[in-house]
């Protein structure tokens, strides 16, 4: 296992999910003064935060200290023990942790005179273990206002950038290596291999492998439950999706899954989950509960009104079947690993209040949860959907927000105005695969404005709505840009809109980023 600890940089997961790549499990903590608290779900039992004496008596191969936002010459930053260096493991430091690494062993950071921003080309200097096989000119990306200016003893540097003397260091005795730049984002051009050294260098043995990920957990989870009953709500996404396939392989009928339609799936999306889950050794309950959800939706407007009524009646038709299931040993909740990461860190501001399933814990009556997803990454999620056999409308299904259709539509939801944004979207998906540009793209959709403009067709004049496609590339959700899809896609998917969905005359793009947009429109 590599070790990544974690100084609040944006890209930390990222490193974390670079490492896998590579076959070699890894766990994103934060260092704490304090006691560490246990997570018995988590392959070192450890939870987000963990302070020196548990790393002490984890068995790592290696570290990563990751970016993060602070100084450290400042008053009350976060910096590793001077005896982190001393554990004989390879550490790998990357910007703020370079600088940690650098401050705590007796170099020298201040903050720079020019700071760098963006691709910046590095020339490496003499035999890095940790460049092999990298070009001596090679282009990474920066994102410093502070630098290093000394070195700590022993460490020689072997990289440089015009404004950045020291952009790589190491101490190659004991292997500690310190970068500036960021190897974990594509912008590195030989990042991967950067961090695939690295790995080498830590002598890990590349066996943390999808197939024998799913099989051990398997037979983890027919240990556990044994003869129990498991219950799991299905939202048809992919995490639910492949949490329910493992739950079935271990243990067949005596799961239970529960599918709620709540009227604003995407078009055909409810028959095609139930038409997956037909084939497989459970118990599957779908209930059609799309006027119940547009009943209570009447007249309302406000986003987060909306996405709080959607919740609640999510829940209680839930309670409803849960009731006449009865009394269940396990729950089965789809968390994955950023959500186990983001919620430890709990930094994040409430911009939308997001709701998956987290509410269903208090209505059902369950002995224990269980998570067989936990450790993973999404596009790891992916991978172990494929090694279960799901089918791929399934595995590589965008993410789709709780809420569904409701905060896809601005404005009150009405029965003629989800079969707009249904028929809209099925569309634009259509021609997006047809055009074979769907797995650049982070996430695309429809969304119905709440603006009726003139137009004119045939002879006559119309009112109609205006439909909107967003389009954008993000890797986290949390930051993203507007896609430049070909025009000549665009203007089929409009005319195509506008000549099939009744009620819409106009189509318009998005062309807003994440800051100061989000994603979706609610
Ligand atoms: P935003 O709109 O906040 O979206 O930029 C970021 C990601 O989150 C998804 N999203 C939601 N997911 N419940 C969810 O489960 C919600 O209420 C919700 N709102 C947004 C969105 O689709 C995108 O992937």
């Amino acid at each position: 296992m590599i070790l990544v600890l974690d100084f609040g940089g944006q890209y930390n997961q990222l490193i974390a999910r670079r490492v896998r790549e590579n076959n070699v499990y890894c766990e994103v903590h934060t260092l704490t003064d304090g006691e560490s608290k246990a997570d018995k779900n988590v392959k070192s039992g450890l939870g987000t935060a963990i302070n020196f004496s548990a790393i002490k008596n984890l068995q790592l191969e290696g570290i990563i200290l990751t970016g993060g936002p602070q100084s450290v010459y400042e008053k009350n930053s976060s910096l590793p023990p001077a005896e982190l260096f001393n554990l004989g493991v390879p550490i790998l430091g990357i910007c703020y942790g370079a600088q940690a690494m650098t401050h705590v062993l007796g170099g020298a950071v201040k903050k720079s005179e020019v700071s760098e921003y963006g691709k910046t080309e590095i020339e490496i200097s003499g035999a890095s273990k940790l460049f092999s096989g990298v070009e001596k000119n090679t282009v990474v990306w920066m994102s410093h206002t502070d630098r290093i200016f000394e070195l700590p003893k022993d460490f020689v540097v072997t990289a440089e950038s015009e404004n950045c003397p020291v952009a790589a260091a190491e101490n190659p005795a004991k292997n500690l290596y310190a970068v500036q730049f960021h190897p974990e984002v594509l912008h590195t051009v030989e990042g991967k291999k950067i961090l695939s050294n690295f790995v080498d260098i830590c002598g890990c043995q590349r066996n943390w492998k999808m197939d024998s990920f799913v099989a051990d957990t398997i037979s983890e989870l027919k240990n556990k439950i044994g003869g129990g009953k498991v219950l799991c709500a299905l939202s048809g996404g992919v995490d639910s999706s492949v949490a329910a396939v493992m739950l079935s392989k271990a243990v067949g009928k005596n799961l239970t899954c529960v599918f709620v339609d709540h009227g604003l799936l995407r078009k055909n999306e409810a028959a095609e989950v139930e038409a997956v889950f037909k084939n497989y050794d459970l118990n599957f309950i779908k209930v059609d509960a799309g006027e119940r959800f547009l009943n209570k939706l009447g007249g309302v407007t406000d986003p987060e009104r909306k996405r709080k009524i959607i919740g609640e009646e999510f829940i209680r038709v839930f309670e409803e079947i849960a009731k006449k299931i009865g009394a269940v040993d396990f729950l089965v909740q789809g968390t994955i690993y950023p959500d186990v990461i983001e919620s430890g860190l709990g930094k994040s501001a409430i911009i939308k209040s997001h709701h998956n399933v987290g509410g269903l814990p208090d209505f059902v009556d369950f002995k224990e949860i269980v998570e067989p997803l936990r450790l993973l990454f999404k596009d790891e999620v992916r991978q172990a959907g494929r090694q279960l056999g799901l089918p791929e409308n399934i595995v590589s299904r965008q993410p789709f927000p709780g809420p569904g259709l409701g905060i896809r539509i601005i404005g009150e939801v009405t029965a003629e105005k989800i079969k707009i944004v249904q028929d809209a979207d099925f569309i634009y998906r259509e021609e997006i695969a047809k055009a074979g540009i769907a797995a650049e793209l982070g996430q695309y959709f429809a969304a119905l404005t709440n603006m009726r403009s003139v137009g004119v067709m045939g002879d006559g004049r119309t009112y109609d709505f205006a439909v909107v496609l967003r389009a954008v590339l993000t890797s986290d959700f949390m930051t993203a840009e507007a896609a430049q899809i070909d025009w000549n896609i665009l203007n089929t998917v409009a005319n195509r809109i506008v000549n099939e969905v009744k009620g819409v005359n106009r189509v318009l793009y998005d062309c807003t980023s994440k800051p100061p947009a989000t994603i979706e429109f609610e």
